[in-house]
C-alpha cells in the first residue's frame, strides 16, 4: 500500500517522502514504481515527461527525521495497533506542531493512534483502497479526538488526489471493511461446506453481482494476514460470529501462504 499511495499523491503534484525501515526496501519500493510507470509509458497511457515528473517529486529514505517538513504523514505500516502507537509517538516527536498525522489502517481504531500522540486533534484515518492509484474511494476516518480543520484538510488532500472521499466515523472496519468481510469470510465458509469449488465461487459473484473479482481473488489480492487482522479487529469491536475468521485462513497465515505477495495463497502465482 505504501508505495501505491506514494504514486497517488506524487501524480497530484505533492513532493513525497517515502520512508522504509530500511533503504534497501525504500529503493525497491521506487525501483517497483519506475517499472510500473514505465510500463504506463509502453503502453501509450502516460507520457514521458509526467513519468518523470512524478518520479521527480519521490525520495526514498530511511529516515525518519526526513518527514519533519511534511504537511501530512501518512502510516502504513503492518496492521498491528502496538506497532501503530509506537510509530505515532515517534513520529509526534519528529513531525511540524501543525502536521497532521493520518493512518492508513484499514480497521483499527484511529483514536488510540491519536492518543499516542501529545496533538490528538490532529490525527485522523485517510484509508485508501487496494490497489490505490486504480480504486477512485478513500475513507476519511474522523476519530471522536480530531478537530474540524484536520478533517477537512484530509478531505482537501484526498480530492487533490482525484479520489472520492466519504467521511466515516472511527468505527472497525468503517464503512466497506465491515461490510465486505463477513461477505469474504462467509465465501471461504461456504467452500470449506462443500457449497461450489473456489472458481465457480469466484465465477458467480463476478457474474452474478457484477463485481470485478470474486472473493478469493479478492483475499489474494488484499493478502491473507491483513484480513485475518482486519476480521480479528472487527470481532474485537462487535462479536459478531460472521466476522471470526475461518480457522483454515490462520493456518494459511501461519504456512506463509497470504496470497499475491508470497505468490500463493488460495491460488498460485
Ligand atoms: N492490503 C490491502 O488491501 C490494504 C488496503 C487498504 C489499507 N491497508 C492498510 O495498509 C497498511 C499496510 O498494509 P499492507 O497490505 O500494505 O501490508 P504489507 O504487509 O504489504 O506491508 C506492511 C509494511 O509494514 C512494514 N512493517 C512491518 N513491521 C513494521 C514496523 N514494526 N515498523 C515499520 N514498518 C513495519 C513492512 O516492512 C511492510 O513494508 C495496513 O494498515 C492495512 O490495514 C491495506
Amino acid at each position: 500500500m505504501g508505495g501505491g499511495l506514494a504514486e497517488v499523491a506524487a501524480r497530484a503534484g505533492c513532493d513525497v517522502v517515502v520512508r522504509s525501515r530500511s533503504q534497501d526496501s525504500a529503493d525497491a519500493m521506487l525501483a517497483s514504481l519506475d517499472k510500473r510507470l514505465d510500463k504506463l509509458v509502453s503502453k501509450d497511457k502516460l507520457d514521458d515527461d509526467t513519468r518523470n515528473d512524478i518520479l521527480g517529486r519521490i525520495t526514498a529514505t530511511s529516515d525518519l527525521h526526513a518527514v519533519a517538513d511534511c504537511d501530512l504523514i501518512i502510516e502504513s505500516v503492518v496492521e498491528d495497533l502496538a506497532i501503530k502507537r509506537t510509530l505515532f509517538e515517534t513520529l509526534d516527536g519528529v513531525a511540524k506542531p501543525d502536521a497532521i498525522l493520518a493512518t492508513n489502517t484499514s480497521t483499527l481504531p484511529v483514536v488510540e493512534m491519536a492518543m499516542a500522540t501529545l496533538h490528538p486533534h490532529r490525527v485522523c484515518g485517510i484509508h485508501f483502497f487496494n490497489p490505490a492509484p486504480m480504486m477512485s474511494l478513500v475513507e476519511i476516518v474522523r476519530p471522536i479526538t480530531a478537530d474540524d480543520e484536520t478533517i477537512a484538510s484530509a478531505v482537501t488532500f484526498a480530492e487533490q488526489c482525484g479520489k472520492d472521499a466519504v467521511v466515516v466515523e472511527d468505527r472497525a472496519g468503517f464503512v466497506v471493511n465491515a461490510l465486505l468481510f463477513p461477505y469474504l469470510n462467509n465465501a471461504v465458509r461456504m467452500l470449506e461446506q462443500g457449497t461450489a469449488s473456489m472458481d465457480d465461487i469466484d465465477t458467480a459473484m463476478q457474474g452474478g453481482c457484477n463485481f470485478p473479482m470474486g472473493p478469493f481473488a479478492l483475499l489474494d489480492l488484499v493478502g491473507l494476514d491483513t484480513s485475518v487482522s482486519i476480521l480479528d479487529a472487527l470481532y474485537d469491536e462487535f462479536r459478531d460470529p460472521n466476522y471470526a475468521a475461518v480457522p483454515t485462513r490462520r493456518r494459511m497465515v501461519a504456512a506463509g501462504h497470504l496470497g499475491r505477495k508470497t505468490r500463493r495463497g488460495f491460488r498460485t502465482y
